[in-house]
């Protein structure tokens, strides 16, 4: 038996036990399929992540070969999809994450049978499809089709500008990707792992944790931390922007971290990867990249200042804004970007959950009136 003590927000419930990611908040130390990030992210392709995580172990050449065919095999979506995919476009008021809500929901009109392993791989292939397709429409033009050749990260940006990407841009969205692909129990994971716990399908459950994932709590910052780095570009001051905002009683996105208490581990990969991107590139802008590491510097003294002891630091949303603006995706395609990796980790949870699976069920605290009488609708005041 339970007690009722209530544990708001679920804050430090342990639920399940996983082997795909670890986060040690006060070290800042961050584990993806027992490597540390700054080694992974920065270096393997993210089929390999992929396959990391569903298999426990990094592939050999070969298998990593048949992976990426594999998946490569799975990208376009069906008819149906895009359609559906094409209305939320032609919407104004669909954002991408509505887009990406729709076409995952769509992709079960893609496979004959429930499998959780192929669907796992379907969604994994399409993803980027739907977001790009998404793009595409929205911005007037028409959904570009999917190339097997390329891998995974290029074939993404690909679809979203008809144009073959540069190596520095792939490398740079590949270390985004493999850098958020999975982070404990957040709320958009255990979404998914609740709803595969009901043993229902793998569309399903993905589908709930991009409806999580749309959230402006879990996934919606890196679009206005773009803002305040294009408008201190502009006017070189960083420090009299961010206090304004925080004489305003606003916050600084990018800082703060419900479990770290330090520089989150991912924030240092993405810096790196968007040094490497803005020195490497010949259409990136070094001193968008100073501005950057200026406007960090300013706002963590400045929370020390306004905050004094609550640890606010960079987190990942700061840099995320930083890579993805210098390697080309667009402002409204954040936070779908982020499912277009997130969704590695989804899957590998669900397939995880199942392996040994118990259904999620935790329990409320009533808080309700008790002994009432039923009362006919003629005798209501
Ligand atoms: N800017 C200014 N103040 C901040 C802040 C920020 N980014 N983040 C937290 N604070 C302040 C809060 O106002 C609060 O101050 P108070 O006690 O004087 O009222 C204190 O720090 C603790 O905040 P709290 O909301 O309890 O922390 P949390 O752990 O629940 O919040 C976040 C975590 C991420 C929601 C929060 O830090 C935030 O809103 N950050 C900005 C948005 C962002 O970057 N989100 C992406 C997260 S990956």
């Amino acid at each position: 038996m339970g007690t009722d003590e209530l544990r708001e927000g679920l804050e430090n419930v342990v639920v399940a036990e996983t082997r795909l990611s670890r986060i040690d908040g006060e070290a800042g130390e961050l584990l993806i399929g027992g490597y540390p990030l700054e080694e992974l992210a920065p270096n393997a392709t993210f089929e390999e992540t992929a396959f990391l995580l569903r298999n426990d172990r990094l592939p050999t050449a070969d298998e990593l070969d048949e992976f990426r065919e594999r998946l490569a095999s799975l990208r376009s979506i069906p008819d149906a999809a895009l359609d559906a995919v094409r209305a939320a476009a032609e919407d104004e008021s669909e954002s991408a994450m509505d887009a990406l809500r729709i076409g995952a929901a769509s992709l079960s009109l893609a496979r004959d049978d429930e499998d959780p392993e192929a669907d796992s791989l379907l969604l994994v292939a399409a993803f980027p499809t739907i977001v790009a397709a998404y793009w595409r429409v929205r911005s007037g033009g028409e959904p570009v089709d999917p190339r097997p050749d390329l891998s995974h990260a290029a074939n993404y940006l690909y679809m979203l500008t008809g144009e073959e990407p540069s190596e520095a841009e792939v490398r740079g969205l590949e270390t985004y990707l493999n850098a958020v692909v999975d982070h404990g129990l957040n709320a958009s994971t255990f979404t998914a792992r609740t709803i595969a716990s009901t043993e229902s399908d793998l569309v399903s459950a993905i589908t709930g944790a991009v409806g999580a994932l749309k959230g402006p709590l879990h996934g919606g910052a890196p679009g206005p931390v773009l803002e305040t780095l294009l408008d201190v570009h502009e006017s070189g001051d960083a420090e009299s922007y961010l206090r304004q905002q925080l004489d305003a009683g606003e916050r600084l996105m990018g800082f703060g971290h419900r479990v770290y208490r330090v520089r989150d581990p991912r924030a240092a990969v993405l810096s790196d990867a968007a040094e490497r991107f803005y020195a490497a590139d010949s259409s990136g802008d070094e001193a968008f990249f100073e501005t950057a590491l200026e406007t960090e510097e300013a706002a963590v003294d400045l929370l020390a200042e306004y905050k004094p002891g609550r640890d606010l630091e960079t987190n990942v949303e700061f840099y995320t804004a930083v890579l993805l603006h210098g390697v080309g995706v667009p402002r409204e395609l954040f936070s779908a970007t982020f499912g277009v990796a997130r969704v590695g980790g989804w899957t590998a949870h669900c397939l995880e959950q199942l392996e040994d699976n118990r259904l999620i069920r935790p329990r409320s605290s009533y808080v309700g009136a008790t002994g009432r009488e039923w009362t006919p609708i003629e005798a209501r005041e």
